[in-house]
């Protein structure tokens, strides 16, 4: 299926310390991201919301997708740096969507600042019009509509300042020729 599959992996990378994902995003963050609410109800919650704002089903916790999620974030920790791992065994099994900012942040950070894409789709068009440098990719993946499992994880990198954070989609979205929802 290689051909038609594309953009498995976004790669979004905050360059600017100043660039905060919070105060870009439009989705209500600070309402999921009390210490209170477990990280994996925080990503769970940002991507339904997501979701249900285009009419989409909500995404169920998968515990394999965590596991894997978890193990992929514990290798970006290590120099904090994005590049997406090709070899992983799971590449081509699940959508993958990747997170780094410079300082801490939450897994509903995480999440929003994936589901801000969603600025740049045009849903009538049903293509994105994202600048040079973005793309839509992380948002069409959380709204992918055959897309039904989730499993994320955030971890602090080795630097102890910054942060990395991976969410894993099955069945896995974006491809080709076909629309989100
Ligand atoms: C979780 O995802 C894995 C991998 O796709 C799948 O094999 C498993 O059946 C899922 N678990 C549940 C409870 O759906």
């Amino acid at each position: 299926m290689s051909p038609l599959y594309c953009s498995l992996v976004a790669v979004l990378c905050l360059l600017l310390a100043s660039a905060s994902p919070a105060a870009a995003a439009s989705i209500s963050v600070s309402a999921v991201q009390s210490p209170v609410v477990p990280t994996p109800e925080q990503f769970l919650r940002v991507h339904n919301e997501a979701r249900a704002a285009v009419g989409v089903p909500p995404l169920s916790w998968n515990g394999t997708l965590q596991l894997d999620a978890m193990r992929y974030v514990g290798e970006l920790r290590r120099d904090c740096n994005l590049r997406p791992l090709t070899a992983w065994g799971t590449a081509a099994v699940y959508g993958r969507n990747l997170f780094k900012a410079y300082g801490r942040h939450t897994g509903a950070e995480a999440a929003a600042f994936w589901a801000d894409g969603r600025r740049w789709y045009d849903r009538d068009a049903g293509r994105c019009a994202a600048p040079p440098g973005q793309t839509c990719d992380a948002y069409t993946q959380v709204v992918w509509r055959a897309t039904t499992q989730l499993g994320c994880s955030r971890r602090t990198c080795r630097n102890g300042v910054d942060t990395v954070a991976v969410c894993e989609y099955y069945p896995p979205g974006n491809y080709v020729g076909q629309r989100p929802y």
